[in-house]
């Protein structure tokens, strides 16, 4: 699964027409949420971030500003910084600007030439840093360019993607990465934290529509991407917090009794029938501890001032 946890400008994954159709003929139809992130989902997403009621890309900017030299103190200060899904590198800069001993930052991506492009800017914004871009799906085993320097590997994961797992696949993900670090690496990871249901269902329902925009990209995509016949007017946007599985969902809602053909496919939809397009999941900080138990050890956690997000570190164990 690629996914995106800042903004890439670039279409990133091309779609694979057998995932979709298998997820279509679900009881509950789905469409993977690492769709969303082509050229246009990936400027909407940025959007999302700049929205009012999207509080995560504000708290954790706040926790990173607020905490930076604790942070760094904590990440040390010969380290290989690793980022998955880099994307546009945003976050990350606030650290690169802070902790002057970096070796080498390797952000890691699916999609190369933005990759190779974000890489190229860093290198002129940081004359000093290496900037080594690895080009790979990086919930798959992958690896890692090299050098004897006996840097430590810090993985840096921000934005709550781990939230965009099921709490299973996420437990397979940091396990992954708990290999790639090895036993003197750490982990920097954003966690978006449980709240009160009005604050987290209002940032998936803007009052702008931007995410109802989001959502609706997937059926654009399917549109131009697989020839889809279908009407993206016929469904609507909608944003739960399902507080059973402690996660938002977001759904595609038929707004009337339709039919979806995909070549020789036809998917039919009941009036009020559902599309399951996206889970994120909030934590409580005693459910992110039992996530991560026997693999890593929670070394210190920052929170924003309305105690909505949390910045983690955690080593492994
Ligand atoms: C990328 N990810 C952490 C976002 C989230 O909040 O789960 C994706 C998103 N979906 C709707 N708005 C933002």
């Amino acid at each position: 699964m690629a996914l995106n946890n800042s903004a890439a400008a670039e279409p990133t994954t091309s779609i694979d027409r057998d995932e979709i159709v298998e997820g279509l003929t679900r009881p509950q139809k789905t469409l993977p949420s690492k769709y969303f992130y082509d050229h246009r989902g990936s400027e909407l997403f940025e959007r999302i971030c700049r929205l009012e009621e999207y509080y995560p890309t504000d708290c954790e900017m706040e926790i990173m500003r607020e905490n930076i030299s604790e942070i760094a103190d904590r990440l040390g200060t010969h380290i290989d910084l690793i980022e998955p899904g880099s994307g546009s590198s945003r976050k990350t800069r606030l650290l690169l600007d802070q902790i002057d001993r970096i070796n080498r930052y390797l952000p890691v991506d699916i999609s190369s030439e933005f990759l190779q492009r974000v890489a190229n800017e860093l290198k002129q914004e940081y004359p000093g840093l290496k900037v080594i871009p690895v080009t790979a799906d990086y919930t798959q085993p992958f690896e890692l360019p090299l050098d004897d320097s006996g840097a430590r590997r810090i993985v840096y994961y921000p934005g709550s993607t781990i939230g965009n797992f099921t709490p299973d696949k996420a437990r397979e993900f940091l396990k992954l990465l708990a290999e790639i670090i090895g036993r003197d690496g750490g982990v920097l990871i954003g966690v978006d934290l449980k709240k009160e249901r009005s604050v987290l269902e209002a940032a998936y329902n803007d009052s702008e529509g931007v995410t109802a925009q989001f959502n609706k990209n997937l059926l654009l995509r399917l549109r131009n991407e697989l020839k889809a016949d279908l009407d993206p007017e016929l469904f609507e946007h909608r944003a739960i917090y399902n507080s059973d599985e402690g996660r938002i969902e977001m759904h595609l809602v038929s707004r009337e009794q339709q039919t979806i053909r995909i070549g020789d496919d036809r998917f039919s939809l009941e009036k009020g029938e559902t599309i399951h397009t996206e889970n994120s999941y909030k934590y409580s900080p005693e459910q992110f501890e039992k996530l991560v138990s026997g693999l890593y050890d929670i070394k210190q956690v920052w929170r924003d001032s309305r105690n909505y997000f949390s910045v983690q570190y955690l080593e492994p164990v």
